[in-house]
């Protein structure tokens, strides 16, 4: 914490602001113990399938793990496979958990720790760090999946197969489907789009859904109604997808909780914006055949970037190896936690990269400035040939849009051969059919 312009004030006044924080730090300790209360009244489940993990003895099943004892905690780590290292969040707990085992066991209670890396990976981890906790990997099993610590890839995977025949669609003379004939899909933006907007519109009528356009900006929103009216109106219009822009992070989610039709979130905030995640997974696959294994770069504004998030899922749940880049201001070190490496010197990340994904500062997020200019920032985050002959020979150039041109990316690069800038919106099309028609589509949609 920076403590020059920290405020200094008189005995007396610190103690009243001791203890006006304090109330809040013991009602935060109530909630606490209510939520923990409320875990442990959780309803249980019958475990009907066989779990085998790697662990130090070998395979162990789930009943070999409870060790004798009449309980199990399990804690997972997170730690994926080709990690380099695991969550530091968990690396904290990791450094408590020797000294509470001998406490649990006293109360009959086995301890371990599960990851998704294999075991292989996992053990060298352990032995930097000094840990002699119980480890086991449930590399070989549906355990994370099951009992939903994990995404599935195969759940990545489905949309992206379904982005393929639609693509295939789009190949044709006459580019249209009824898949979605008789339904409704609003695209109800709170925030400026050129992309999103027109790929979810142009996916829809592809698909013939009727598509309706909302913008705030002529909307009864002007006039004071709120997010909540204004989208209970709309749903009053039977629609059967609500597809969400909001500057607001989580405003698609809040939307979701409170009307029955699908909700489709097209970018909140800071938070997420997971069809532009879906997009590029895509787009790469196309481009080079797998993602596992690759090095993908984001450079630029990593803190206010949704599409950062919505990456870190769809990029790095697939095996990419993600190194994040950008001014040590603007780039959040929690962000670790997901595996992906962080520096602040372009030149690290972008060193024998298979993709650079290059950003756009925010400057309509930013409340204060991270930066001392535009230009001094462009000097050391933009990418110019100088940087991007580090790369492979063969990488590509990818960004979200918009582009700040000669910011973030100098123009010959952005319009070069190795660019797949546009390749990123023509999939997104794609990417949109196959997000409308699964969730209000045809006979897969059950999946
Ligand atoms: N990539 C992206 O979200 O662009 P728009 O803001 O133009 O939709």
């Amino acid at each position: 914490m920076a403590t020059s312009k920290h405020k200094v004030v008189s005995q007396k006044e610190w103690l009243a602001a001791r203890k006006a924080l304090l109330a809040k730090e013991k009602k935060f300790t109530h909630l606490r113990e209510q939520l923990a209360q409320q875990r442990r009244q959780l309803p249980w489940v019958k475990v009907e399938k066989e779990y085998v993990f790697d662990g130090p003895k070998g395979r162990e099943t789930l009943s070999d793990l409870f060790d004798g004892k009449s309980q199990l905690v399990v804690y997972h780590f997170m730690f994926g496979p080709g990690w380099e290292e695991g969550c530091s969040h968990c690396s904290f707990w990791g450094d408590h958990y020797d000294g509470m085992g001998v406490h649990l066991n006293q109360r009959d209670v086995s301890f371990v720790v599960v990851s998704r890396a294999p075991l292989a990976e996992i053990l060298p981890f352990k032995k930097r760090m000094g840990w002699n906790f119980k480890w086991v990997s449930s590399f070989p099993n549906d355990f994370n999946y099951d009992f939903h610590a994990s995404f599935r890839p195969e759940e990545i995977e489905f949309v992206v197969d379904t982005a393929r025949s639609m693509e295939e669609v789009l190949t044709r003379d006459i580019k249209k489907v009824p898949a979605l004939r008789g339904k409704t899909v609003v695209n109800l933006f709170f925030e400026a789009s050129t992309r999103t907007r027109t790929s979810f519109e142009m996916a829809g009528k592809r698909l013939s859904a009727d598509v309706v356009n909302f913008s705030s900006a002529t909307s009864s929103i002007t006039k004071g109604e709120t997010l909540l009216d204004t989208a209970r109106n709309i749903e009053a219009m039977k629609p059967n997808i609500l597809v969400v822009r909001h500057p607001a992070s989580g405003a698609p989610h809040f939307l979701s909780r409170h009307l029955s039709c699908s909700i489709v979130n097209a970018g909140d905030g800071a938070n997420e914006h997971p069809s532009q995640g879906l997009l590029d997974l895509y787009t790469i696959l196309k481009a080079k055949g797998k993602v596992a294994g690759l090095k993908v770069a984001i450079v630029g504004d990593i803190l206010h970037s949704r599409v950062v998030r919505s990456d870190l899922h769809s990029l790095g749940r697939m095996g990419a190896k993600m190194w994040l880049c950008g001014p040590a201001t603007l780039l959040p070190r929690e962000m670790a936690r997901t595996g992906a490496t962080l520096t602040s010197d372009i030149r690290e990340a972008v060193r024998g990269a298979d993709v650079i994904i290059m950003l756009r500062i925010q400057l309509e997020r930013q409340k204060t400035a991270y930066f001392p200019s535009l230009r001094e920032y462009s000097r050391r985050y933009g990418l110019n040939r100088t940087v991007f002959s580090l790369a492979k020979d063969d990488a590509v150039i990818m960004h979200p849009g918009p582009i700040n041109r000669g910011v973030e990316l100098s123009d010959d690069l952005a319009d070069c051969g190795q660019s797949l800038i546009l390749d990123q919106v023509a999939s997104g099309v794609a990417v949109r059919m196959a997000l409308l028609y699964l969730l209000a589509g045809g006979s897969h949609a059950a999946h």
